[in-house]
């Protein structure tokens, strides 16, 4: 997904629930940034030490914890505590194994209050497209902005076969040109996995999560409520 066409969706989310935001995946803070609001606590969860500091720096006063939420087990001052939990930003194509999502899904009911909200926002992707795509492994162009520090920036990326042969997976590699480089900053490329609606639901009711809002069809933006608390 380019740019930051989901704060929209995050921002009007954030004002039909209260209480803490607690965001699994949260990268740099770029949603928690956008919903901020004096009032609300939020918390961040992220494996990634450099885009954890960078949310430091914009959000002095969140709780942002280094951690594979894969493996965290929430303190019990977090447990049934928040108003709205996030999993956006195309969190979810990032992992690839079922007993993976049901871990990120069984977090959120865990953190969940009883009126909270858990918040999905991802890409829908067409499994059989991203196979197809991953045949070919030209470059394209995703989005091209300016930037302060590098002038124009170019993001481009390829799809490449899962090495495992899994269906519904591939490995996506990003690379950025930036304004008069010869050669691009070009990233390892990493799995992604399309995960369908129904996948999604079955794993959902398993750990008593219901659906109670869809978005549009193009997208797997979805808020879920606990049937547990
Ligand atoms: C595509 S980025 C989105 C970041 C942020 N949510 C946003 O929308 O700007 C996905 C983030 O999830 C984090 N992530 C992926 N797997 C994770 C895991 N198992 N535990 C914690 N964070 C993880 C990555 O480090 C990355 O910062």
């Amino acid at each position: 997904m380019g740019g930051d066409a989901d704060l929209d969706f995050w921002r009007a989310t954030a004002a039909t629930t209260s209480g803490s935001v607690v965001e699994l995946g949260c990268g740099a803070g770029r949603i928690l940034t956008a919903i901020a609001t004096a009032d609300r606590v939020l918390v961040g969860l992220d494996l990634d030490a450099a885009a954890l500091s960078l949310a430091r720096e914009r959000l002095p006063e969140a709780a942002l914890i280094q951690a594979d939420l894969l493996t965290w087990t929430p303190p019990e001052t977090l447990r049934h505590g928040a108003g709205l939990v996030i999993a956006g930003g195309d969190l979810l194509p990032l992992l690839t194994e079922a007993t993976d999502l049901e871990r990120l899904f069984a977090q959120a009911a865990m953190l969940l209050r009883a009126d909270g909200a858990f918040g999905i926002d991802a890409t829908l992707i067409d499994a059989e497209l991203l196979s197809e795509a991953a045949s070919d492994s030209a470059w394209s162009e995703d989005v091209r902005w300016a930037s302060d520090e590098f002038g124009e920036v170019r993001r481009e990326s390829r799809l490449l076969p899962d090495p495992a042969g899994r269906a519904g997976c591939a490995q996506l590699q990003i690379r950025h040109w930036h304004a008069g480089d010869t050669s691009p900053d070009q990233r390892d490329p990493f799995a992604i996995r399309a995960w369908q609606p129904v996948e999604l639901e079955r794993i959902a009711e398993g750990v008593g999560l219901l659906i109670h809002q869809r978005g549009p069809a193009d997208r797997l933006r979805w808020l879920l409520r606990s049937t547990h608390v």
